[in-house]
C-alpha cells in the first residue's frame, strides 16, 4: 500500500476528509508547521502519528524546509499531501518531491493564486469560483492541475459563505485526486494531467466528473 504524509497548518478539515475517505493508502504521519494546529489533535484521535516542525524555530526558509524534509523522509512516504499547509516551500523542497507533492487551493487556478482567494473573487465580481488540486512546482500555485470543482458566486455571498461552499467541494475532490494518484493513474504531460477515465460524463461542474 502506498504511504502518504499529510502537511497541515490549522484546523485540518481537508486532512480529515482524506482520513475519512477510506482510501487505499497508509497515512504514515500528519506534520504541522504549527504546534497549536487543531488538526494535529484530530489526527491523533484517529490513531495517526503526528509531529510539529515549527517554522518559527528556524532562521531561514531553507533551514525550515530542510528540517521538514528530513522529518517527512523519516516516514518514507510515496507522496506528500499539502492540506491547508500555509507556508511557501522553496525550490529545493519542491524539486525533492517533484511529481509526488499535491496541494489543494481554494480557487479555480490560474485565477487567484496566493491568499485571500474568496475576498478577491468577490472583489472581482466573478460569477463562478471553486477549488483546484494541483501538483506543486516552483511557481506558486501554478503546477499541473488534477481536478477542479466550481461553485456559483451568489449576490448574497460574504467571504465566509463563499468559503464554506468552496470548502465542501474541496472535501469532495481532494480524496478523489489522491485515489487517482496512488493508483498511478495521473500522468503529467507538460502542464496537463491525463487521468484516463473512459466514458467520462459531460456537462458537469466538476472536472473530471466524480460520483456524488
Ligand atoms: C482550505 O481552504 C485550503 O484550500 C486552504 O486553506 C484552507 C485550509 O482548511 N489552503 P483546512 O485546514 O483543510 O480545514
Amino acid at each position: 500500500m502506498k504511504r502518504i504524509v499529510i502537511l497541515i497548518s490549522g484546523r485540518g478539515s481537508n486532512m480529515l476528509s482524506i482520513l475519512d475517505a477510506n482510501l487505499p493508502v497508509e497515512v504514515a504521519a500528519v506534520i504541522s508547521n504549527r504546534r497549536d494546529a487543531a488538526g494535529l489533535a484530530s489526527a491523533r484521535a484517529r490513531g495517526i502519528k503526528t509531529c510539529a516542525i515549527d517554522h518559527r524555530d528556524y532562521a531561514t526558509r531553507e533551514a525550515f524546509d530542510a528540517a521538514l524534509a528530513e522529518k517527512i523522509d523519516e516516514f518514507s512516504p510515496d507522496y506528500v499531501i499539502l492540506a491547508g499547509f500555509m507556508r511557501i516551500l522553496g525550490n529545493d523542497f519542491v524539486n525533492r518531491y517533484a511529481g509526488r507533492l499535491l496541494n489543494i487551493h481554494p480557487s479555480l487556478l490560474p485565477a487567484f493564486p496566493g491568499t485571500a482567494t474568496h475576498r478577491r473573487a468577490l472583489e472581482e465580481g466573478v460569477k463562478i469560483h471553486g477549488c483546484t488540486v494541483h501538483f506543486v512546482t516552483e511557481k506558486l500555485d501554478h503546477g499541473a492541475i488534477v481536478i477542479q470543482a466550481a461553485v456559483p458566486v451568489l449576490e448574497t455571498d460574504t467571504e465566509e459563505t463563499l468559503a464554506t461552499r468552496v470548502l465542501k467541494q474541496e472535501h469532495r475532490i481532494y480524496p478523489e485526486a489522491i485515489r487517482w494518484l496512488v493508483a498511478g493513474r495521473l500522468k503529467i504531460e507538460g502542464n496537463r494531467v491525463c487521468i484516463g477515465i473512459p466514458g467520462m460524463p459531460k456537462g458537469t461542474l466538476i472536472s473530471p466528473e466524480i460520483p456524488c
